[in-house]
């Protein structure tokens, strides 16, 4: 449904959009906030936390969305809908707008890349995902130890023809949303499942509430131990062999890892969608006289309580099992399952739960092809179904690698969220903060209101690039000088 109001900004025309606009400012809130709540919230936030020890890495992670990722978002936003196109173009016409050398356009281009690269893992999550809504839907757990579901576990990721057809049936899913369309694809998808995911967090909420060890999960997430948040040089842990290893052995896994501080910073990109051009896509359908910075909030606030919420609902059936919750990877996917098994009703509340969790992945994965392909469909080469099958293939093939090669899989994990990202980033709030002339920002920002206007600008150029600079920097010579 073409929106044609008239736009505000004569020069940033709704006709050079060729993909649609999202119906309403709501539309927008929820089609960014499925973007934006998906595996990260639910599966990695949680675990992450548990690996860096709890309440401090919350803490840092909670400024690194306030003072970083809000004000990132704006910007990122701001420049969709400047430029209206697919993130590449859009960066295009921002640059020539800012009479600037072509490097810039190097944001939009990154960003496909990293799209597909973290489409690559991420849909092998979702697979195992998709393969536990029906473990847990058939009683698969009930009563199992964790040493059962452990085996279940790792027996599934070493069934590598399953996996594969768990992650084609993933990669078919995404691609026939965005295939459908801005407002007909994307659109339907916000409206209908975004609402349903939230009444089923809440009463996962309730259930651990009742069920669950809540108190512990409250200490173990909100008092933070300040000696477990420091920089950490970035280093390759494993045993040392590890190109030795048969791709299959799970005791000489190749992980990238880097300090609480990195993995925070880096979170904080990931789990608002941002530094790869998902929420520029998705500004560019942003209808032009809606507020930018309190949509952003919005999204911001959402986002966060539900990774909050995931967490204390977690955290809480994890301590009542006395379960580490420091388990990494297969918190969610060993852990969890053994808890809903040994309680009543359980089962069924597990099999809900998961099915949630496939509903967020599948409308996150949405927004990590959408940049791409409204790139190629404006290329007049392609149609949306074409660019489809071609950018589907492409990161399905990503995902078989990480299926046979947890190094594969951990690389793309590593490289998007902890380097391209904040890069992504960086970059963003440098252009946006230092580059774009102030007139043309106040003309996409002009209903904001001058005092918000002033601070979100001041953050923007002072400190959110200064503080991804200094974690950087900091990570950086420790690693040189370990
Ligand atoms: N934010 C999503 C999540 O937390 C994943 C995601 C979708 C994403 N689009 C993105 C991450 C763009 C980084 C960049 O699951």
């Amino acid at each position: 449904m073409p929106h044609n109001a008239q736009t505000k900004v004569s020069d940033s025309p709704l006709t050079r959009n060729i993909h649609g606009v999202w119906g309403s400012r709501w539309t927008f809130i929820l089609a960014a906030t499925g973007s934006a709540v998906g595996l990260g919230n639910i599966w990695k936030f949680p675990y992450i936390t548990g690996e860096n020890g709890g309440g401090a890495f919350v803490l840092v992670y909670l400024f690194c969305i306030a003072l970083i990722g809000i004000p990132v978002m704006v910007a990122e936003v701001l420049l969709g809908r400047r430029g209206r196109q697919s993130p590449v173009n859009a960066m295009r016409y921002v640059t020539q707008e800012a009479g600037l050398s072509r490097f810039w356009v190097g944001i939009g281009s990154m960003g496909v890349l990293s799209g597909l690269c973290i489409l690559a893992f991420y849909s092998v999550v979702a697979g195992w995902i998709l393969d536990y809504v029906f473990a847990l839907g058939r009683g698969e757990f009930q009563g199992a130890d964790s040493a059962t579901v452990g085996k279940y576990f790792s027996d599934l990721r070493a069934n590598t023809s399953l996996v594969i057809m768990w992650h084609s049936a993933f990669i078919l899913l995404t691609a026939a949303v965005v295939a459908a369309g801005v407002t007909k694809g994307l659109g339907m998808v916000a409206k209908v499942l975004m609402p349903l995911l939230f009444l089923m967090l809440l009463m996962m909420l309730v259930y651990g509430a009742i069920h669950g060890d809540f108190m512990r999960a409250l200490k173990f997430m909100f008092e933070p131990d300040f000696s477990k948040v420091f920089f950490e040089s970035m280093q390759l842990q494993g045993d040392g062999k590890w190109l030795e290893c048969p791709a299959q052995a799970s005791n000489c896994e190749l992980r990238f890892t880097t300090g609480p501080t990195v993995v925070a910073l880096g979170h904080a990109f990931f789990t608002l969608s941002l530094g790869m051009g998902s929420i520029m896509a998705y500004g560019a359908y942003m209808p032009a006289d809606a507020k930018i910075g309190s949509t952003v909030i919005t999204v911001g606030i959402l986002d966060t309580l539900v990774a909050l919420i995931a967490g204390l609902a977690i955290f809480s059936i994890v301590f009542a099992s006395n379960i580490e919750p420091g388990s990494g990877p297969g918190l969610l996917f060993v852990s969890l399952p053994v808890a809903f098994g040994s309680m009543s009703g359980g089962l069924v509340f597990g099999a809900i739960f998961f099915t949630l969790v496939a509903i967020a992945a599948w409308s996150s994965a949405v927004s990590l092809i959408e940049p791409g392909v409204a790139w190629l469909v404006e290329t007049g080469r392609f149609n949306r179904v074409t660019a489809n099958m071609l950018l589907g293939l492409l990161a399905w093939c990503g995902g078989v690698a990480s299926i046979y090669s947890s190094e594969v899989f951990n690389f793309f994990d590593f490289i998007t969220s902890q380097v391209m990202l904040p890069l992504g980033g960086l970059l963003i709030a440098l252009f946006v903060g230092w580059k774009m002339r102030p007139s043309i920002i106040e003309q996409e920002m002009d209903a904001e209101g001058h005092l918000l206007l002033d601070i979100w600008l001041f953050v923007l150029r002072y400190v959110s690039p200064v503080l991804v600079a200094v974690v950087f920097i900091t990570a950086l010579w420790k690693t040189l000088s370990a």
